[in-house]
């Protein structure tokens, strides 16, 4: 049985990171996503809210998918799961230097490979930060994030 390990802030999810989440549950048996609970930018969503928010997204995979909060180190979370394949998400080259330093980090203290998936072109643009200005600011984000997500935000910004 393979696992992927999908970590992040998903402050809110995104369809970037839904996408990246669904072509990881084609290609693994099982995929665990970790929200870490305490993320380096203070958070709009609790790491409660974050959680319930993607396990309603995943209701239907439920068989092959879990999401947990977690803190502290990602890589102790994936031993404690014997989970040794960390999947991201790039979408552009100038995710590559962090999403590297990180992967190659995480190897070292524990020899857990990180894969890259690259986002489909279509989400190249989006990122949590964005769609909670655009959100905030009162912009549309219809086709951003799914419609849960997108009420969730109208609420917190009312
Ligand atoms: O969605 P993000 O903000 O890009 O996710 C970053 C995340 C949560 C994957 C990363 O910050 C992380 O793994 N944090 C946990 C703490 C940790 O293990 N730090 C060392 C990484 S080299």
């Amino acid at each position: 049985m393979s696992t992927a390990l999908c970590p992040g802030s998903f402050d809110p999810p995104t369809n970037g990171h839904i996408d990246v989440i669904r072509r990881c549950l084609t290609i693994f048996d099982d995929v665990v996503v970790a929200v870490v609970a305490n993320p380096s930018k203070s958070a709009l969503f609790s790491a409660d809210e974050r959680v319930a928010m993607l396990e309603e997204l995943f209701e239907a995979d439920r068989d092959h998918l879990e999401v947990h909060p977690f803190s502290g180190l990602l890589v102790d979370f994936a031993r404690d799961r014997n989970i040794d394949v960390i999947v991201k998400g790039l979408r552009a080259v100038s995710d590559f230097e962090y999403e590297l330093q990180m992967a190659q980090m995480n190897e070292s203290l524990s020899g857990i490979n990180t894969l890259f998936l690259p986002t489909n072109p279509e989400f190249g643009y989006l990122s949590s930060s964005l769609v909670k200005e655009v959100a905030r600011l009162g912009g549309s984000v219809a086709g951003l994030v799914p419609e849960t997500v997108a009420a969730a935000l109208k609420e917190r910004f009312a």
